[in-house]
């Protein structure tokens, strides 16, 4: 099964009108390849300018959504909005959203289930802290927060799951290929046992956690590894053009 490659560009809560202005003149002057999706979500303020002036060939996701259409929900989007805007992506269950933001398991399913239902496609992360990681959970905890989406949802065709071991994001300590590989597996497989073996070929699953120009063409020698979310990286356009041309 080829699985389309897909490398997702995660501004977090970074930029200004200016860098926005000078990120997208730079992503519209990148070769996409056909073989692969982009996607990049600047912050919530930013979408519609990046959308508007952005080349089609490159989608836009949010950051975030929230689980109503509308309503008194202060401060919240929701997903029929982003579609009002042509935005066709939203990451949904990030660990620092997690984190910092209690968003727990099953919220993050409902949410996913909400996108979904309003036609904007899912990136739902997933991924295990160190503490977890040497307290030997890693499996336990991926598949338990995969669970809270697949609990939630039936059709899979739109959901790309992120990997991403919240002791690699932004610290410049990068899984290394087999360590992101066993992941990986062991998310196809919960998925092939929980879900169905046909949405466990098809869906997509990408690792993040401090991919740079550098390490991204190893990791994407993996055949379980289908692309990429990237932060710190998908801020510097001559970095983000190799991590999308990684895969050979
Ligand atoms: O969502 C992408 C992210 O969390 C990874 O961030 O800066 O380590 O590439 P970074």
């Amino acid at each position: 099964m080829v699985r389309k490659f897909f490398i997702g560009g995660n501004w977090k809560m970074n930029g200004s009108v200016a860098q926005v202005k000078s990120l997208v003149e730079g992503l519209n002057g990148v070769d996409i390849p056909s073989s692969t999706d982009v996607v990049v979500a600047p912050p919530f303020i930013y979408v519609d300018r990046v959308r508007t002036h952005l080349k089609r060939e490159i989608g836009v996701a949010a950051q975030n959504s929230y689980v109503k259409a509308s309503g008194a929900y202060t401060g919240e989007i929701s997903p029929e909005q982003l579609k009002d805007l042509d935005i066709d992506w939203v990451i949904l269950g990030h660990s620092e959203r997690r984190e910092y933001f209690t968003e727990s398991d099953d919220f993050v399913g409902e949410k996913t289930a909400h996108a979904l239902a309003a036609g904007v496609s899912v990136i739902a992360c997933v991924g295990e802290k160190l503490e977890e990681r040497e307290a030997g959970t890693t499996a336990q905890v991926v598949t338990r927060q995969l669970k809270g989406v697949a609990d939630k949802i039936k059709d899979w065709t739109n959901v790309v799951v992120a990997y991403e071991p919240v002791w690699a994001i932004g610290t410049g300590k990068v899984a290394t290929p087999d360590q992101a590989e066993e992941v990986h597996v062991t998310l196809r497989k919960w998925l092939a046992d929980n879900v169905s073996k046909e949405v466990a070929d098809a869906t997509r699953i990408i690792y993040g956690g401090s991919v740079n120009a550098g390490n991204a063409a190893d990791l994407a020698t993996k055949p379980n590894i289908d692309g990429f979310l990237v932060g710190g990286a998908s801020l510097k356009v001559p970095d983000f053009s190799t991590i999308i041309h990684s895969r050979l």
